[in-house]
């Protein structure tokens, strides 16, 4: 059954930095596809002119590096601009009035989700909500509690299908591709499993800061922003069971699946660090305890993956900006060749390597033989690699989904709630953390949550 399209876009935060960064650039890619025929309403708490807001998404889109002046013209004409405070029920009447005659809006949520139980009420009362959808940020709440507690606030107003819980990385292509390699090949499925894999590590490394946003760090801290939502999501991808069709009902079914057999976390097994200079950051606090690094071990407790240790990485401040997966595979249960490394060392296992970005690269790790008499040979990925054309814009993707009404890749209600259990043991305020310097891969003590003699692979800058 095809959902009807929602008729004009709101969003919340206009005036903000997501939106800068993020949503005006994935604007102008829908409205370049053809995807944005309705009014776009820009809501803020500052009063501004609309002229001013143009001006913003003018700056934004030289910032990213793709202004078309066709294109920006059109959004600008589509553009409308609603100031006021979120608690005053006028600010809603006068969106009502921006509105005109859409009935289906989009209601978008780039604002502290402090502030979403104020926006369900005001748009509902204003009669904003009828028919409408809302799409919110992640983090989506602080903890299982008060996701528990946004949960309640958003479904008074919302059926949970005009909910979509958005979290980019599912719209990124790369990501989706894991899903794609896993599932429409067949050589992969028999080894796939504690039989044959080792250990999984993923990392997203980040070699800048904050950027400026050290008020929105201070209230989250790298665990909340990137591991509870884009690397569990990255995880579910690459441990669930095979859905058994390509339909959103059955692909967050086996996510979910996947979320509720992740072991809530060990704090034993969790390093938590914060780059030296962080708390030199304006809006960051002196003495401020947040972790800008996280590394972690995951068990999944189910017959596929018990025992395999998942290790996960984020960090601000790295060596690199990337994001990598690595599984491991079991080394041949007999060593029949004199084989060693050169040093001494035996020569590295067969493992997977996912590049998730800046580019996309699938390659597997193998050992060919050296020529010569000697039964010797040394590693040679084999290599898929896809350069992206065109461009990677993941929120153009998803506010496109989200239009359509098709939930595919966005978080259940359920999904949202089985990882902040995996994640709340590791949110303890008193959990310790280390200081690291910047350019390096965090504290020394990560090191040791790898029960592998080859510990960390640390990503490459490309390739
Ligand atoms: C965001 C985080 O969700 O993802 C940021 O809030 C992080 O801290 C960003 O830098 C990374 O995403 P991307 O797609 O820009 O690599």
């Amino acid at each position: 059954m095809t959902e009807p399209r929602s008729d004009a876009l709101v969003f919340f935060g206009a005036t903000g930095d997501l939106a800068y960064k993020k949503l005006f650039p994935a604007l102008q890619a829908m409205i370049k596809r053809g995807e944005l025929d309705m009014p776009v309403i820009g809501m803020a708490r500052p009063s501004w002119t609309l002229d001013r807001l143009r001006e913003r998404v003018r700056a934004s889109l030289v910032d990213a590096g793709g202004l078309d002046a066709a294109a920006f013209e059109k959004l600008s004409a589509q553009l409308r601009f609603v100031s006021g405070d979120y608690q005053n029920p006028e600010t809603y009447q006068r969106l009502r009035q921006a509105l005109g005659e859409a009935r289906r809006p989009l209601h978008y949520l780039a604002i502290p989700p402090s502030m979403f139980g104020d926006v369900m009420q005001g748009l509902a009362a204003a009669g904003c909500a009828g028919d409408a959808r809302v799409v919110v940020e992640k983090p989506f709440g602080r903890d299982l509690a008060s996701a528990q507690a946004l949960n309640g606030a958003l479904l008074k107003v919302f059926p949970e299908s005009a909910v979509f819980r958005i979290d980019h990385y599912l719209g990124k292509e790369a990501v989706q591709n894991l899903l794609y390699f896993r599932f429409a090949n067949a050589f992969l499925e028999p080894i796939w499993n504690r039989d044959h894999v080792d250990s999984v590590q993923i990392t997203m490394a980040e070699s800048f800061g904050v950027q400026g946003r050290g008020n929105f760090y201070e209230e989250v801290g790298a665990i909340r922003d990137v591991v509870q939502n884009h690397l569990l999501e990255v995880t579910a991808l690459l441990a669930m069971d095979a859905p058994v069709g390509n339909d959103a009902e059955s692909m967050r079914a086996e996510k979910l699946r996947l979320f509720r057999a992740m072991r809530p976390l060990d704090p034993a097994q969790v390093v938590r660090g914060q780059f030296r200079g962080y708390r030199d950051e304006k809006g960051v606090a002196a003495g401020s305890q947040v972790e800008t690094f996280a590394a972690l071990r995951l068990e999944i407790d189910t017959w596929r993956w018990a025992g395999v240790p998942f290790y996960i990485r984020a960090g601000k401040c790295l060596p690199v900006t990337t994001t990598e997966v690595m599984v491991r595979l079991k080394r041949p249960p007999l060593a029949i060749f004199d084989d060693n490394d050169g040093h001494g060392g035996r020569p590295p296992a067969n493992y997977f390597r996912f590049r998730l970005s800046p580019e996309v690269v699938i390659s597997a790790g193998t050992l060919v033989k050296h020529p010569g008499e000697e039964m010797r040979g040394g590693a040679t990925e084999l290599v898929a690699r896809s350069l992206l054309g065109g461009e990677d814009l993941p929120y153009a993707r998803l506010l496109g989904d989200a239009i359509r009404g098709d939930p595919a890749l966005f978080t259940s209600r359920e999904s949202v709630e089985a990882t902040w259990r995996v994640i709340d043991p590791a949110l303890r305020p008193d959990a310790p953390l280390i200081e690291y310097d910047q350019g390096t891969w965090g504290p020394a003590a990560a090191a040791a949550l790898i029960a592998d003699e080859r510990g960390w692979h640390d990503p490459g800058g490309s390739g």
